[in-house]
């Protein structure tokens, strides 16, 4: 096992159709739908660089190459904006890129399962241990998710899922993990489950979309059956990994939107608008009318 390596590389899966987020998603990928001002897909990135990851993995498919434009400079654009001294938006755009080198793409030609995603980035990962963060899920909280997994991975090694705490009725809409022994910020999984039947739910901790895997995984899912839905499924892969590795948890305390389903997408944006010094005085009041309003 390559436990003792530095967690340096994180992997965003971003091959999947969106049928949830049709018609936009014809056009434009989810990942870069925005959430205030900023395309989803950053939010995910910073909440990456901010637990210290140096290289970021992109998997991206058919439809997505304006991904990868938006995380390279836009000349025209910027040869504008210096025009017209508008230093304030040219430094915002040069925070926002990635150093030269620190970002790679490689192409999911079909869209097979986020198993098989994931086993896309095998060649660029190597032989180390890597985060995957599920793009269309983002997170507010006064540590990001991927921070604290990365402390509690720096202490107990193995994969690390987050996870968060569901309805007792929800449970079967997720994947489920089983609470084992407790860790200093976490706990040991004692099992996983897809989707498990009403009322057979180990626990109500749902994985929220963060991983921390052993490298271990790809040769897993280079095998790896098809699942549910007819897609090469992680969770299957994960299950196998389990055989040999140790899982744990890490029990994110924040505000999670998934911005692949609409009403996340919606709430995010009044979520992060709200939080912003900028735009809340000038949205509350309209917005709390317009909810009366709607009664
Ligand atoms: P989702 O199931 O949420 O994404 O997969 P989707 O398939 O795009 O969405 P719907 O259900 O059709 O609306 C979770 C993540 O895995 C990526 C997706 O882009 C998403 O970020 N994914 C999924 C891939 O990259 N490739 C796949 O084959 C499947």
């Amino acid at each position: 096992m390559s436990q003792a390596k530095k967690l340096r590389k994180a992997v965003f899966p971003v091959a999947g159709l969106g049928t949830r987020f049709l018609p936009a998603t014809k056009a434009v990928p989810k990942e870069m739908l925005t959430v205030v001002d900023k395309p989803v897909i950053q939010y995910v990135v910073d909440e990456a660089a901010e637990a210290g990851i140096e290289h970021f993995v992109f998997i991206t498919g058919r439809g997505k190459a304006v991904i990868e434009d938006y995380f390279d400079i836009q000349f025209e654009l910027e040869q504008t904006l210096k025009a017209r001294n508008k230093n304030a938006e040219l430094s915002l755009l040069s925070g926002l890129l990635p150093i030269a080198g620190s970002a790679s793409f490689t192409r999911q030609q079909e869209p097979q399962g986020l198993g098989h995603a994931v086993w896309c980035a095998r060649d660029i990962v190597g032989e180390e241990p890597f985060a995957l963060l599920l793009p269309d899920m983002i997170m507010n909280g006064e540590k990001g998710c991927l921070k604290g997994m990365v402390e509690l991975f720096e202490t107990h090694g193995g994969n690390i899922v987050g996870v968060e705490e569901c309805a007792p009725e929800l449970a079967h809409q997720y994947g489920i993990v089983g609470v084992g022994e407790a860790l200093d910020g976490g706990f040991r999984i004692t099992q996983m489950i897809e989707k498990p039947a009403k009322g057979t739910a180990p626990s109500n901790y749902f994985i929220n979309g963060r991983y921390i895997l052993q490298p271990e995984i790809f040769k897993i899912l280079e095998t790896q059956a098809r699942g549910a839905g007819n897609e090469i499924q992680l969770t299957d892969g994960m299950l196998k990994l389990a055989d040999s590795q140790s899982f744990a948890a890490y029990p994110f305390d924040g505000q999670t939107f998934d911005c692949g389903a609409k009403d996340g997408f919606i709430l995010a944006n009044v979520f992060f608008a709200m939080q912003r010094e900028d735009i809340r005085p000038q949205i509350e009041e309209p917005l709390k009318a317009l909810l009366a309003a709607l009664k």
